[in-house]
């Protein structure tokens, strides 16, 4: 048998961003039983097969007024496809309608979900061994799993850094930052958001500094009860200074996998001619998943076309479950610490709130919790590029009902309760 060692397979494998998925999952299969408010899954609240019947009708009667024939139809759905994807006029006009984002279809490559999107635009961007990329710190794993994958180290930057001076420490130490991945809307994991002034601050750091921003946007949808949205960072872009990665995980259906990826910076060649960032993706994309599935796409397509291509008004019940709670869990939280032996955030949408405790939280605190509380969360120390001790847990509302988050907090409150000294 061919024995192969852990050390001779590519760096990023023994990275924590890349197990920590795993492990979170390994947990909450060993422990069915308990209540996770780890998970940031979506409700499944909502799911109806019938609806994939209806949208898969939906995008080929699409077809059919476009002018397809019966074949041309068949084709469309059952064969090999355009690379960049046959949903990105639909995807644009739902960006018209919901973000007030305009942009030229061929700019979009519609991805095997937003993880697609994140990989493609990396690997475009890293050319040398000097590039890194800047992240908000905390930050997803799934983008700095991918840096990993792609020999792409991530400098974090805390959300009170000023960005412009990371940007010059960095190259002053001969370092070329390619972009900086922010995620304006009620992020993950911090909850954290944007006001329209820090948003139109970073554009102008980011165009002093001339750099990229990759905006990640899989939650904007889901502002708390009475939250207005905040018109995203690339609607506000005038001068394309914005990479828009989209994800329909969470506001179409997460099995479809399908997100995509507006690139819509244009990319001078050797012979000066000018094309899209986006030409430049399908490239890769070619050579990594070939095409988004065509039927999944016609899934997400046909969601869109039922709903005149607004998710926010597919998103209703989905944006009141998320509202309500997120409130039950910091309420929840007030109710059963009045004394101010531990802080969470209070965020302002999204599915995500920290709790910060005054005891290290790791993954062995996590076991103890789904083992001997039954409740599962995840320890922020997952976020961190680096790993000192952090203080802090999150909590998600997102897949649980008011009654799971009210016996979830019972027994977060015990293990807490058993920790305090
Ligand atoms: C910030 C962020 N970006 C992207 C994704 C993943 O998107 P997708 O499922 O479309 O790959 C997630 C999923 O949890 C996320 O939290």
């Amino acid at each position: 048998m061919a024995e192969l060692k852990l050390t001779e397979l590519h760096g990023s494998l023994t990275n924590r961003a890349l197990n920590s998925m795993n492990f979170l999952n390994e947990v909450s299969h060993h422990y069915p039983d308990a209540i996770s408010l780890a998970a940031g899954r979506p409700t499944e609240e909502f799911f109806d097969l019938e609806d994939l019947h209806t949208y898969l009708d939906l995008f080929a009667d699409h077809l059919r007024a476009r002018g397809y024939d019966e074949a041309a139809v068949r084709r469309t759905i059952f064969q090999y496809g355009r690379t960049k994807g046959i949903v990105h006029d639909l995807v644009a006009r739902n960006l018209a309608v919901d973000e007030d984002i305009h942009v030229d279809p061929e700019a979009i490559v519609v991805t095997v979900g937003c993880q697609e999107a994140m990989l493609l635009t990396l690997r475009a961007l890293r050319s040398d061994p000097y590039d890194v990329l800047l992240a908000i710190s905390p930050t997803y794993v799934g983008i700095t799993g991918a840096a990993r994958l792609l020999d792409l180290p991530v400098i974090p930057v805390a959300e009170d850094d000023d960005l412009a001076a990371v940007v010059k420490a960095a190259r002053a130490d001969g370092l070329r930052p390619r972009a900086c991945y922010v995620m304006p809307d009620f992020a993950n994991p911090s909850g954290l958001s944007l006001d329209l002034e820090s948003r139109r601050r970073l554009l102008e750091v980011a165009a002093e500094q001339d750099l990229l921003l990759l905006e990640d946007n899989p939650y904007g949808l889901f502002p708390a009860e009475g939250v207005d949205r905040v018109p995203t960072l690339k609607a506000l872009d005038t001068d394309r200074r914005v990479v828009y990665l989209g994800s329909f995980a969470k506001t179409g259906l997460p099995g479809a996998r399908v997100g995509y990826v507006v690139a819509d910076q244009t990319v001078e060649a050797p012979d000066g001619s000018i094309g899209l960032l986006a030409d430049e993706l399908s490239k890769i994309k070619s050579m990594v998943t070939v095409n988004t599935s065509p039927v999944a796409q016609a899934v997400i397509g046909g969601k869109l076309l039922a709903n005149d291509f607004s998710l926010v008004a597919a998103n209703r019940r989905e944006r009141d479950l998320y509202a309500a709670n997120l409130k039950a869990i910091t309420d929840g939280l007030a109710a059963r610490f009045p004394g101010g032996e531990i802080s969470w955030t209070v965020p302002s949408g999204g599915f995500f709130v920290v709790v910060t405790v005054p005891f290290p939280v790791d993954d062995v605190l996590l076991e103890k919790s789904a083992h001997e509380y039954g409740v599962l969360w995840t320890p922020m120390s997952h976020f961190y590029e680096a790993c000192p001790p952090i203080h802090a847990l999150r909590l998600s509302c997102s897949s649980v009902t008011t009654a799971q988050i009210d016996a979830a907090l019972n027994r977060l409150a015990a293990l807490i309760a058993d920790q305090l000294p």
